[in-house]
């Protein structure tokens, strides 16, 4: 059993990412700028964000952070939105998720300048990735695809079965899996909360990528022997033994799983890495476009 590194994978590609700063610099050219928006102070998303912008610093992009109050209008972020939208120094941005209740989520994302939509979230870019068109890839699911990509995990023809339809991992993941691209190829198989006799068809998946929100959801009855496994999960579990009172779960049952997968990304350490790492490619990428 293998363990996809992305801790490991993710420092090679901010490594490959500065590098390519440090030769902008050495030519005068402007480095990348990526703004963040962080409603409230949910205690994930804080993590997430800062964890963005650290790895922004680590890299020698320009970071801006905007924390803005729990209770904000919708009026007042689509305001925030428009500055950044026509900020010139800001290469590219992202609205953490999720939004307080007040606020109509699709409504804010369609706000995004789609040319600085760094987290490809904007209906345009999801057609656009949909039609198999340059644009911004989603980071997770973009994540997913370079970590199978580098570690030379055959998708052609494969059975992946994906748990999970939501608009951030499970719907585009399904997407590029099965389109003629590297990592793709596969024939692909979503499987959500209304899918009967889900077992059968986890049972099936030469992949499988969990992305359901139910820790521990997947366990080592429901897959074969060789199985890889991504998992995109994570939550906080109530755990006494532990300092801070929770420790972190992934979607999938590590214990059983891990011992009839032929890989199996680690929760934390495989898929948040990759996709901090890709967000910054992304905007590395909208700093390129915005050149030309
Ligand atoms: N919340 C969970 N994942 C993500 C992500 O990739 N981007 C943003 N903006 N919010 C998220």
């Amino acid at each position: 059993m293998t363990i996809l590194d992305g801790k490991k994978v993710s420092n090679d590609i901010k490594d490959e990412i500065a590098e390519h700063v440090k030769s902008m610099i050495s030519k005068g050219e402007k480095v990348p700028h990526l703004a963040a928006i962080l409603v409230g102070s949910d205690g994930a998303s804080m993590t997430y964000v800062n964890a963005k912008v650290k790895a922004c610093e680590r890299i020698g992009f320009n970071s801006t952070l905007i924390e803005l109050p729990e209770y904000i209008s919708e009026e007042e972020l689509l305001e925030k939105i428009h500055d950044l939208n026509t900020n010139d120094a800001i290469d590219g941005f992202i609205v953490q998720l999720p939004l307080p209740e007040q606020i109509d989520e699709q409504k804010v994302l369609m706000a995004i300048n789609p040319d600085k939509d760094v987290d490809g979230f904007h209906p345009v870019n999801v057609g656009r990735m949909a039609l198999d068109l340059p644009t911004f890839l989603p980071a997770t699911p973009y994540g997913i695809m370079e970590l199978l990509e580098r570690y030379q995990i055959e998708t052609s023809g494969k059975n992946v079965v994906i748990l999970g339809r939501s608009h951030i991992v499970g719907r585009p993941i399904s997407i590029l899996m099965s389109q003629k691209r590297k990592a793709g190829d596969a024939t692909v198989t979503v499987v959500h909360s209304r899918s009967k006799n889900l077992e059968d068809i986890t049972r099936e998946a030469d992949i499988v990528v969990a992305a359901i929100g139910i820790s521990e959801f997947l366990t080592g009855d429901m897959v074969k022997e060789d199985v890889v496994i991504i998992d995109v999960g994570i939550t906080r579990v109530p755990d006494a033994t532990k300092k801070n009172g929770y420790r972190l779960a992934g979607d999938v049952h590590y214990e059983s799983v891990s011992q009839k997968a032929s890989y199996i990304t680690p929760v934390p350490g495989g898929v948040g890495p990759m996709t901090i790492a890709m967000l910054l490619k992304n905007t590395l990428l909208a700093r390129e476009r915005h050149n030309k």
